[in-house]
């Protein structure tokens, strides 16, 4: 039976209960500030592979390490180049993550045969106290079915996926809603893989030049394998519109239309079908996104429309997320 807790900060006793049985196999849900993860014993290979199959996720895609202090990296990772030092000092704990070359220790299927690792030392505290309470890092992926969007609620965690899950710690909505920034630091130019609340321009102050990975580079493809699935997909259609033509595409749907936007409500008469969800911000938006693509399939939408997000700070992280569940 899966055991559900709640708790908004970190409750030793009970923590301390579910780091011991992370450390001897058992897989958890637990919150971070991104999103929620599903995590087990990053050096138990029989946990990680429950992980892939309760997930459904195909082998070649491999997971980030937690961890719980900047020390942990050191057990984990060759070499610590200066780039990810300065990252590192900058950014954790926090929504980065960076992919480094991999001691043996890490085994093959965390890094899905990969010779790098992904690392990151979570800012939530009852992730944080969860890591260092087991005594071993963390390997989670979101807790999601492979394709879905990820959970930024505990309760979002898909069903057949808590079937294989001994806990449940349930902390609240996600603050963030969006996964890491994922970098890697092993050339002497990092690059961005996936972008995140840490943004492009925070990451290039910090370091200088960063390159922006691009799934078309067949070259780089390798790198960031997660980066070819269709990700973050509700059933309805999400479609992205520019923001002036956002109230005449309104006013000519059909069916059950949701529209995310930045953007007022219009004075203009708009279709009985149509649920207009204004943000304050990106960041608001980025915080909801996950959330109202699983409601949408809830309430039965057949269509989502957002505006293009500008591409600048997590801008390009909401673009991101929106093409990939954009795409047919
Ligand atoms: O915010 C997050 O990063 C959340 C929370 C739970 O920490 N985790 C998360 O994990 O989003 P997941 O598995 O859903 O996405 C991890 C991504 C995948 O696209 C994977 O391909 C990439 O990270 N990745 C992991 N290790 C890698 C490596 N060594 N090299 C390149 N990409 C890597
Ligand atoms: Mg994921």
């Amino acid at each position: 039976m899966t055991k559900i807790v709640r708790m908004k900060k970190p409750n030793l006793a009970v923590l301390c209960e579910i780091g011991r049985s992370v450390r001897k196999g058992k897989l958890v849900v637990f919150p971070t500030e991104t999103v929620y993860g599903l995590g087990a014993n990053a050096f138990d290979e029989k946990a990680v592979r429950k992980i892939f199959k309760a997930k459904k996720r195909p082998a070649d895609n491999p997971l980030i390490v937690h961890i719980a202090n900047k020390k942990q990296a050191n057990q984990l990772a060759k070499k610590i180049p200066k780039k990810a030092r300065i990252l590192m000092k900058r950014f954790w704990p926090g929504p980065l993550t960076i992919v480094l070359k991999k001691k043996k220790i890490v085994p093959r299927i965390v890094t899905a045969g990969l010779s790098t690792v992904g690392i990151r030392f979570p800012l939530h505290p009852v992730a944080r106290k969860l890591i260092e309470l087991a005594k071993v890092p963390i390997a989670a992926p979101s807790a999601n079915t492979a394709g879905k969007p990820s959970a930024t609620r505990a309760f979002h965690a898909d069903r057949d996926l808590l079937n294989c899950v001994e806990w449940v710690i349930d902390s609240g909505p996600s603050p963030i809603g969006l996964e890491s920034t994922i970098i890697d630091c092993t050339k002497t130019i990092p690059v961005l893989l996936r972008p995140g609340k840490i943004s492009l321009e925070q990451l290039e102050k910090a370091v200088g030049t960063v390159q922006v990975f691009s799934s078309n580079k067949k070259k780089i493809v390798a790198k960031a394998p997660g980066m070819k699935y269709r990700h973050y997909a509700p059933k309805a259609t999400v479609e992205l519109v520019h923001s002036m033509e956002l109230v005449d595409r309104v006013q000519v749907s059909k069916g059950k239309l949701l529209v995310l936007t930045l953007q007022k409500k219009p004075r203009t008469k708009i279709p009985k079908k149509v649920v207009w969800k204004r943000f304050a911000s990106p960041e608001m938006l980025a915080t909801e996104l996950f959330f109202w693509f699983r409601k949408a399939d809830e309430l039965g939408f057949s269509k989502i429309l957002v505006d293009y997000p500008s591409e600048k700070g997590i801008g390009r992280a909401l673009l991101n997320r929106l093409q990939k569940a954009a795409k047919k």
